[in-house]
C-alpha cells in the first residue's frame, strides 16, 4: 500500500502453466476487441479525426490493432490552449492529491496487468515475459514517482535549509507549465506511462504524443487516468505525425518543457528547434532527451565464461534487441575469445523465432522502416565480420529477422559504431582486459555496459574506466528496475536524466525559495 516503502513489483513467471493460460486468456480477450477507432482526448472532449494511425501487430501484418485518430496543427494548438486553461488548477491542487490519482491507477493496472501485457504481446510484438516487464515497470513508475511528490512536497522538514535566526526559509518545488511527453514505441507503456505521470504528479499539464507504431497501447493508459478520475485537460492524447505535430509544438512559445525518449536524431532535432526563442515566449525550453544506445559488454579471462555467454545473449536479443539498454557488442580477452564466441552462437542459435502470442524467444521487428534497415545493416555486417548466427530474414507472416551474431568486428566498424536498434549482434577481439574496455568505450554513445570479471581490482577499474550512465558487473546489461537502477545515459545516449530515480521529478519542477523575515 502506499504508506510502505517502494518495491518493485514482482515479474510473473510463465514457466508455471497457470499464468501462461492466464496470459492466454487475457490475449483473447484483448484480440475480440481488435480494431476498434480510438479518439484523441483533448480536455473532456473526445475527438474522432477522419485521417488515421492505423496500428498492426508486426507479427501478423494481417492484424489490425486499432485506428487511432490524428491530431494535426489545429487540434495541437487546440490541445494547447486546453493545457494552459487546465494548469492554472491543476498546479493548486496538493501534491498528496495529486499523487493519489497514481496510486489509483497503479492498483487497477496491477488487477489487469496481463491486459494491458497482451497489448503490448499483440501491437508490440513482445513476448510473454518481455511485456510483463514492460508493465511492470509502469506499475513502478507509478507508485515511485507518486511517492517521489509526496517527498519533495515534505522537503521542509525532512531537509531543512540552513537555520537563520528571524528569519523563516522554505524551498516549495512549483511545477512548470504545459510539457509535450513524446515517448518512444519500444516501451510502449512503461516510458509512456513514466514520462507522462513524472510530468502529471509534478503539477504539470501534458500534450503526449506516442510514437505512431503503438498508439493502442498508450490509448489505454490514457482511458485508465480518466478512469481513476484525473481532471479532464491534465493529460491531452494527441497521436500524430513526428514531423508535424512534434515540431509545432517543440517550436511553440508556451511550450514550457518537453520530455523525450527516443533517436539521437529525433533528440538533436527538437534540441535544435526547442534552443531558438519565439515571440511571446519568456522562458528558456527545459528539455529532457534519453536517446540512442551502443551498448556492450566486457569480458575479461577470468570471468564465468557460461554466464557471460548467456548474459551477452539476453542483452542483445531481448525483445529481438529493440532496447536503448541492448547489448548489441560484445568484447571479449583473447585468450577465452573463441571459446565465449562459440558458446553465444550456440546459445543465439537456439533462439527459435515466431508468433509473440505463441511466446517465443525471438519475435518481430516493430515495422517495415526497421526490417529493411536493420536487414541493410546485416548485409554491411557480412563485409565487416564473421558471420556465426543468423544472418538473414525469418518465416513469418511480419518483420522476422534471425538473430544475428558477427564475430571478428573492428571497433570503427559501422556495425561497431551505429546503433542498429535489432537483434544483431557483434564481438569484437581484445589483447588484455584494459583493451576491452577501451573498445567499450569508444563510442559516441554511452548508456549501459557490463564487465564480466572475478578479480576485484580489475571490477573496481571497471566500475571508474567504462563510461556509461548505467554500468552492472557480472549481469546483462538491459532490465534496470526502478528505485534501484535510475536510468539515463551519457554523451548522445541523452542528458543523464535518470527515470526512476529520486532527481528526476526534479526535471519537471522549479524550485522556488521563499523567506520571510519574522
Ligand atoms: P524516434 O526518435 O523515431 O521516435 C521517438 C518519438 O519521437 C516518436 O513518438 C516519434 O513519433 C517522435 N518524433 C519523430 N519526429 C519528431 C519530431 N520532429 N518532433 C517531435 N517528435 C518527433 O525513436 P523510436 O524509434 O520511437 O525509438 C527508438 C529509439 O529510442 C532508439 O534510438 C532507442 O535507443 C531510443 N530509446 C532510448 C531510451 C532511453 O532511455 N535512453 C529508451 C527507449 C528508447
Ligand atoms: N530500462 C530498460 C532496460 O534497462 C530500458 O533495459
Amino acid at each position: 500500500t502506499k504508506t510502505e516503502p517502494f518495491r518493485n513489483e514482482p515479474f510473473v513467471n510463465f514457466g508455471i502453466e497457470e499464468n501462461r493460460l492466464a496470459m492466454g486468456t487475457a490475449i483473447a480477450k484483448v484480440k475480440a476487441g481488435l480494431g476498434r477507432e480510438y479518439p484523441l482526448h483533448i480536455g473532456a472532449e473526445k475527438i474522432f479525426t477522419d485521417a488515421k494511425i492505423t496500428s498492426i501487430n508486426p507479427g501478423n501484418l494481417d492484424e489490425t490493432i486499432g485506428y487511432v485518430s490524428k491530431a494535426d496543427r489545429d487540434l495541437a494548438e487546440k490541445a494547447m490552449q486546453v493545457a494552459l486553461e487546465t494548469f492554472e488548477t491543476w498546479k493548486k491542487v496538493p501534491a498528496a492529491e495529486r499523487a493519489e490519482y497514481l496510486f489509483k491507477a497503479a492498483a487497477l493496472m496491477r488487477d489487469r496487468k496481463h491486459e494491458f501485457s497482451a497489448m503490448m504481446v499483440l501491437e508490440a510484438g513482445k513476448n510473454y515475459a518481455e511485456a510483463d516487464a514492460d508493465t511492470a515497470e509502469a506499475i513502478d513508475f507509478m507508485e515511485f514517482y507518486a511517492r517521489e511528490m509526496i517527498r519533495l512536497s515534505g522537503i521542509n522538514e525532512t531537509m531543512p535549509l540552513t537555520p537563520v535566526a528571524g528569519e523563516a526559509n522554505k524551498l516549495t518545488y512549483i511545477p512548470l507549465g504545459v510539457g509535450v511527453v513524446i515517448p518512444p514505441w519500444n516501451f510502449p507503456l512503461a516510458i509512456c506511462v513514466g514520462m507522462s505521470t513524472a510530468a502529471i504528479v509534478s503539477g504539470n499539464t501534458i500534450l503526449l504524443k506516442p510514437a505512431s507504431t503503438t498508439p493502442v497501447i498508450a490509448h489505454m493508459f490514457v482511458a485508465l487516468m480518466e478512469e481513476v478520475g484525473l481532471p479532464a485537460g491534465v493529460l491531452n492524447f494527441i497521436p500524430g505525425s513526428g514531423a508535424e505535430v512534434g515540431d509545432y509544438l517543440t517550436t511553440h512559445p508556451k511550450t514550457r518543457f518537453i520530455s523525450f525518449t527516443g533517436s539521437k536524431e529525433v533528440g538533436l532535432r527538437i534540441s535544435r528547434l526547442a534552443a531558438d526563442t519565439v515571440p511571446g515566449q519568456i522562458w528558456i525550453k527545459r528539455l529532457v532527451a534519453e536517446m540512442g544506445g551502443k551498448d556492450g559488454i566486457v569480458v575479461d579471462e577470468t570471468a564465468d565464461l557460461d554466464a557471460a555467454a548467456s548474459a551477452i545473449v539476453a542483452s542483445a536479443f531481448g525483445f529481438q534487441g529493440q532496447k536503448c539498454s541492448a547489448g548489441s557488442r560484445a568484447f571479449i580477452v583473447e585468450s577465452v575469445y573463441d571459446e565465449v564466441v562459440e558458446k553465444v552462437a550456440a546459445l543465439t542459435k537456439q533462439l527459435q523465432s515466431g508468433l509473440p502470442e505463441k511466446n517465443f524467444a525471438a519475435g518481430p521487428v516493430i515495422d517495415a522502416g526497421s526490417y529493411n534497415k536493420i536487414l541493410e545493416y546485416i548485409e554491411i555486417g557480412k563485409t565487416e565480420g564473421r558471420l556465426l548466427a543468423g544472418g538473414g530474414r525469418a518465416e513469418g507472416n511480419g518483420y522476422y529477422i534471425e538473430p544475428t551474431v558477427f564475430a571478428d568486428v573492428a571497433g570503427k566498424a559501422r556495425i561497431m559504431q551505429e546503433e542498429i536498434f535489432g537483434p544483431v549482434l557483434a564481438i569484437g577481439k581484445a589483447k588484455d582486459w584494459r583493451e576491452a574496455i577501451e573498445l567499450y568505450n569508444d563510442t559516441e554513445f554511452g548508456l549501459t555496459g557490463a564487465f564480466f570479471s572475478a578479480v576485484e581490482e580489475r571490477i573496481e577499474e571497471a566500475l571508474d574506466t567504462m563510461h556509461c550512465g548505467n554500468l552492472y558487473v557480472n549481469r546483462k546489461c538491459t532490465g534496470a528496475l526502478v528505485g534501484a537502477h535510475p536510468f539515463g545515459g551519457f554523451n548522445m545516449s541523452g542528458t543523464d536524466s535518470k527515470a526512476g530515480g529520486y532527481d528526476y521529478l526534479l526535471l519537471f519542477t522549479q524550485a522556488k525559495m521563499t523567506s520571510r523575515k519574522l
